[in-house]
């Protein structure tokens, strides 16, 4: 028989449940946000919320010290199997010169040439930066291999690190195949896919000038779901164009970037909840780009996200909480809004609902802030405010001296 052990966190100045009927919380509130409250956990999991002092016994007790405790992050969209990276690039752009797509062919040369471990490394170590500032779940790409071999191994690397894993193959047209590109989507559907299903869960397409338009987008999506694959999108980030349409048309997971939207895009978006629109502030920020629309998509009633785009071109940042505060700053988001979206909005991105909360049966993946409140993720821009993060119960080491 195992023991699991339990552990009440206790003395939590605010608690962000994200569950609108948590004990405690004020009704109508989204964010379930309960004052002056505890949470017992016990094994992997939230088996108890409600008002300190009245929690069930335990076997253990963590004093929050009246800080701020939010469900971990969820980064629904990154890209961290590469190798090399594009610090030339970033400082041309910042002196000027414009972003454009063309760069991916710069990381994917870099990734072809390095070793499996030095991928793997790669992965671990952005993972762990992340981690480290709270997120707690992080799905991540494909797409800087471009070969049978290159994509497939790449997925296989991300598969060690995190469940949560994407075919990318469509994400520029191969090198190889720049004369020939209705010759490049007949492999990612084709060889590229046989070899590439097996590692992933979802199946994702850059459909951009540039890239891939409407009609060689859904061709890749539509292969890859024959295959069991889940579509998401990288929609309308660079020009209009038909990507967010497309995602909800396929009932994609999600919609990514959205950050020029027509009205008909907009629309679209709010009649299909189940496609969120997953909004990545780092690439406008790291390119120098106007920023989405938050506010547009709300008030239409859209379903949003916001994650970090983590790659070495356009979003070289982890950090969740620089997503927040840059949403409230500059994309129309409350506070209460942008932290939502950070965490459970995440979580809707990849159709999970075990985590991006916590109530009784969802995984303990919870992030203590050094601040009374979450609205300081916003209030503190760049500040390391991450105190402690407990991934599925675990408390991450290192941290157990962030205790008071
Ligand atoms: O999400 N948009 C396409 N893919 C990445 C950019 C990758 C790169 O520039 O290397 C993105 O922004
Ligand atoms: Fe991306």
């Amino acid at each position: 028989m195992t023991t699991r052990t339990s552990t009440v966190i206790t003395h939590i100045g605010t608690l962000v449940t994200n569950d609108g009927d948590a004990a405690g919380g004020s009704p109508g509130d989204p964010l379930g946000v309960v004052e002056d409250a505890a949470v017992v956990i016990e094994g992997d999991r939230v088996v108890w919320v409600g008002a300190a002092g009245k929690e069930p016994a335990t076997d253990a007790r963590y004093d929050a010290g009246g800080r701020a405790l939010l469900p971990g992050f969820v980064d629904s969209h990154s890209h961290l199997v590469f190798a090399g990276d594009r610090t030339q690039e970033f400082h041309a752009r910042m002196s000027g010169r414009p972003y454009s797509a063309g760069g991916i062919r710069t990381t994917v040369a870099a990734t072809r040439a390095a070793t499996d471990a030095e991928l793997s490394a790669n992965v671990a170590r952005y993972l762990g930066e992340a981690l480290r500032q709270g997120t707690t779940t992080l799905e991540t790409k494909s797409g800087y291999g471009l070969t049978t071999h290159d994509e497939a191994r790449s997925l296989r690397i991300a598969g060690e690190h995190t469940d949560e894993v994407t075919y990318l193959g469509a994400h520029v047209v191969a090198p190889e195949f720049a004369d020939d590109p209705a010759a490049y989507v007949e492999l990612v559907t084709g060889e590229m896919l046989d070899a590439c299903a097996p590692h992933a869960r979802w199946i994702d397409v850059f459909c951009e000038r540039g890239a891939f338009d409407g009609d060689q987008a859904r061709a890749v999506l539509s292969a890859g779901a024959a295959r069991g694959l889940i579509p998401r999108v990288h929609a309308n980030q660079l020009s209009h164009g038909p990507g967010v349409r497309l995602a909800v048309e396929l009932d994609a997971a999600s919609a990514d970037h959205c950050t020029h939207l027509t009205d008909a895009d907009v629309d679209a978006l709010a009649s299909a909840p189940a496609t969120v629109a997953t909004l990545l502030p780092g690439a406008e920020f790291s390119t120098r780009a106007v920023y989405p629309d938050a506010r547009r998509l709300l008030d239409a009633g859209a379903t949003v996200a916001l994650s970090t785009d983590c790659n070495p071109g356009s979003s070289f940042t982890s950090s969740m909480a620089f997503c927040v505060a840059v949403a409230v700053r500059d994309m129309g988001m409350t506070p209460d809004e942008a932290v939502y979206a950070a965490t459970y909005g995440g979580a809707r991105a990849l159709r999970r609902t075990d985590i991006g909360r916590i109530s009784p049966g969802a995984r303990a993946d919870l992030h203590l802030l050094d601040a009374p409140s979450h609205v300081h993720l916003a209030y503190r821009p760049g500040v390391p405010l991450t105190a402690a993060v407990w991934r599925g119960g675990l408390l991450l080491d290192g941290q157990a001296a962030a205790q008071p």
